[in-house]
């Protein structure tokens, strides 16, 4: 019913109601309770990444809690990190309105939000907040990994980039568990140029070099688009590697359009979803063959389910993401995800999420068609 309602919402408006009640309920004991309410996670599903320690390999992908203001509620929802943003330097509102269409027949989302921000200062404001109340809230579960994703202001010029990332990787890094350098948004003027490798290589060096002086240097993850071609991606694994980031997050939405039945379909924007799945999942695979399973790929685009965060996994992704299925599966998805996941490591004979982490290459070497 709830679904209904909001559903008869323009999205966005629908996603502001949602964000209100969630922090609303968030300033109150009901996440705790709920915490305490719902089943520890499958120990199966606890992960040690970069070396922190996830509950369960699911987070929430990042553009949900832009402000960090919904952290309590989305732990308590059972996502074991949350990637909060992205965030600017200086806030900016975004595009005009409407910019975010649901597709129904796609079980996808389009938009073009455009980094609508409150910029760094509010962001950090609000992690500290989390840091001294929120965390002590639910103290009675693992509180959730913190991602940080990372993004430049609309006015400042492409060559310039690089000091906006700087400027928000110094206010928020040392707030974060681990932060995301996103070059991948497709509505932001010219941002994935940043993939190319001469502008890559500052970005990368000068960020890496900042993250050397803090007293805990944090991982750093470059957030990827899911529609470069192969030799490109090449490129961007040989200037991560070179300046030592620690993994990759793949991938942001898409700007190809295949078959899509919704009358929404001809917007303008990065779509999301299901339609994403299979070049999302082509991406962490490629990533994966790129540096041989050494770095950690945070897997995105696309999940629904289970399988479809199995798939992922099976592909090469350390831990996996989701938004646009929140939207359709509504809140209690990622607790049934988590449940049927834990079930089909145990069929497949897994006793941990790394041993299934790339699995389908592991399978394919071993063939004896290979
Ligand atoms: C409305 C909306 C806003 C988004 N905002 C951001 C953002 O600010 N930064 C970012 O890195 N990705 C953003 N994304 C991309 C998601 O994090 C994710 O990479 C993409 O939607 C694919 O995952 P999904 O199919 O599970 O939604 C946004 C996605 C949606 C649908």
């Amino acid at each position: 019913m709830i679904k209904l309602l909001l559903f008869r919402l323009d999205a966005e408006r629908a996603h502001k109601l949602t964000s209100a009640l969630l922090r609303a309920a968030g300033a109150t004991p009901i996440p705790g309770f709920i915490g305490r309410l719902v089943p520890p996670d499958d120990p199966i599903l606890a992960t040690e990444c970069v070396g922190l320690h996830f509950a369960n390999p699911l987070g929430l992908a990042a553009g949900f809690d832009k402000r960090a203001a919904l952290i309590g509620p989305m732990a308590a929802m059972g996502f074991g990190h949350v990637e909060v943003g992205t965030v600017t330097p200086r806030p900016q509102p975004g595009n005009p309105q409407p910019r975010m269409f649901r597709l129904p027949e796609d079980a996808a989302l389009i938009n073009r939000l455009g980094f609508n921000s409150p910029g760094m200062l509010a962001v950090a404001h609000n992690l500290r907040d989390w840091r001294r109340n929120g965390r002590n809230r639910r103290a009675q579960r693992t509180p959730p990994i913190i991602g940080v994703n990372i993004g430049k202001n609309r006015a400042t010029a492409l060559e310039r980039a690089t000091e906006d990332y700087l400027a928000a990787f110094i206010a928020l890094a040392p707030l974060a568990d681990y932060v995301t350098i996103n070059i991948s948004s497709p509505n932001t003027p010219g941002l994935r140029k940043l993939h190319e490798r001469a502008a890559l290589d500052e970005l990368l060096g000068t960020l890496a070099a900042s993250n050397r002086q803090l007293a805990q240097p944090r991982s750093l993850f470059l957030k990827v688009s899911p529609d470069e071609t192969p030799e490109q991606l090449a490129e961007v694994v040989q200037s991560g590697l070179a300046a030592g980031i620690a993994g990759f997050v793949a991938t942001n939405t898409t700007l190809h359009r295949n078959d899509l039945r919704s009358a929404r379909a001809p917007e303008i924007g990065g779509l999301s979803g299901q339609p994403l799945t299979a070049r999302a999942r082509a991406v962490i695979s490629q990533l994966y063959t790129l540096t041989g399973g050494q770095l950690p790929i945070i897997g995105v685009g696309g999940i629904a389910s289970a399988n479809d965060a199995y798939g992922h996994i099976c592909a090469g992704a350390s831990l996996v993401q989701l938004y646009t299925g929140l939207i359709y599966g509504g809140p209690t998805l990622p607790y049934t995800l988590k449940h049927e996941l834990a079930g089909l490591l145990r069929r497949d004979g897994f006793r941990t999420i790394r041993e299934a982490v790339g699995s389908a290459h592991h399978t394919l070497l071993e063939s004896p068609l290979a």
